[in-house]
């Protein structure tokens, strides 16, 4: 298969957001340096991530103008000098945090591929280089979860709240889901206990009534704003832990004053990338347990919404805006923007689902 001299892409141009995020024609396919692989992007996963970059609120994020998109699922055609364990025509996924998932071609860093489990197609693996270790790296090496213990999640309908709520529920927990009213039914199926409405509710009053008082043994925070203050009211004092990974919707701040009179809580920040660069021997706990839960059949093949990649900017809108399509129809399945819709070619499942 030859590699043309362009692509289609969606190229960022401002920092103000996805509405200045535009589809060109003859934008130049990239070619792979040393340890890194060229793919045919078959699917790239939406994340809340190409928002704050788009906004420039996503730290050392890239600069405009910029390709889109931060995980890329698709076929190897190309191999950088020294890379090995990769192989032509081999499916695999990826991160490229600078951008370039919203391409027909993007470059990735070989060593930090996945590969796509057999059977899957590559729009059903989003989601397992980006929320899905985020949600088990929060609940398990940081979290510390334990059978029986209280979990309330925010942001429990997106594509990492998904997979946290069906991850708590498979560890023993008893979870609290935190999401706009239209998307409770989609949380309630992956087996959450309690749902409370993440744009009103006191979700502090809520954890202390649902658990007598006593307050929650791990928050997962990802909403930001409001939402961080009422997180560290709801963990239990002294042995509670808040593992904050996101900010949706907005910063927000703490003091040692607060750590010592207010909140006597652990608080544990996560950055997936991060964790990765500096806890690579954690991180790959973090990868075996994953492909583990995948061989047990917890965590099967997504089944995400696919749009155009000329749909990206309105998809990314949509996500913005907290639109209802967001809430995902499958634990495991992120928002797909199919970049050769038509190219895509699926393999034959050798397996049924799992999920
Ligand atoms: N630190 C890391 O390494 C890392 C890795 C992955 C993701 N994250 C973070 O985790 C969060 C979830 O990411 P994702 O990609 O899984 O999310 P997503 O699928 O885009 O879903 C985001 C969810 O956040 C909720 N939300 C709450 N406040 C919001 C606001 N002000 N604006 C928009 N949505 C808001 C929405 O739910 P409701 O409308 O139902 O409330 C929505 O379902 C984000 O904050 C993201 O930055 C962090």
């Amino acid at each position: 298969m030859s590699i043309p001299a362009t692509m289609r892409a969606l190229t960022q141009s401002s920092l103000d957001g996805p509405g200045d995020l535009h589809l060109v024609t003859d934008m130049p396919v990239p070619s792979p340096g040393v340890g890194e692989v060229l793919i045919r992007v078959g699917a790239a996963g939406v994340n809340f991530v190409d928002i704050s970059q788009s906004r420039g609120v996503f730290a050392g994020g890239p600069k405009p103008p910029y390709v889109g998109g931060i995980e890329a699922a698709g076929e190897v055609v190309a191999l950088g000098d020294g890379v090995t364990g990769v192989e032509l025509g081999a499916h695999v996924i990826g991160i490229t945090i600078m951008g370039g998932a919203f391409a027909e071609y993007a470059v990735l860093f070989a060593a930090g591929c996945a590969p796509i489990p057999q059977g899957w197609t590559d729009e059903q693996a989003l989601g397992m280089v980006v929320s899905w270790p985020t949600a088990l790296a929060a609940l398990k090496p940081l979290g510390q979860i334990a059978p029986g213990e209280t979990v309330p999640i925010h942001a429990a309908a997106g594509g990492t709240g998904q997979v946290a709520v069906k991850l708590a529920k498979h560890y023993g927990a008893t979870v609290i889901a935190a999401a706009s009213p239209q998307k409770h039914d989609a949380v309630r199926a992956l087996g959450a206990d309690y749902l409370v409405d993440s744009r009103s509710a006191d979700l502090a009053a809520e954890v202390m009534r649902l658990t007598d008082g006593a307050g929650a043994d791990l928050v997962l925070e990802s909403a930001g704003g409001p939402a961080f203050q009422a997180s560290l009211a709801a963990a239990k004092r002294v042995t509670g832990r808040v593992v904050v990974f996101g900010l949706a919707g907005g910063e927000d701040a703490i003091t040692n004053w607060d750590l010592v009179y207010k909140h006597q809580v652990h608080l544990i920040g996560l950055n997936i990338g991060v964790l990765i660069q500096s806890a690579p021997q954690v991180f790959s706990q973090v990868m075996g347990e994953m492909f583990g839960l995948i061989a047990a059949g917890v965590l099967g093949p997504g089944t995400p919404t696919i749009r155009d990649l000329a749909d990206g900017p309105q998809a990314l809108q949509d996500l913005e805006a907290r639109d209802r399509r967001q809430a995902r129809p499958h634990p495991n399945s992120s928002v797909c923007l199919a970049c050769r819709r038509c190219g895509l070619k699926p393999r034959a499942p050798e397996r049924g689902n799992v999920a």
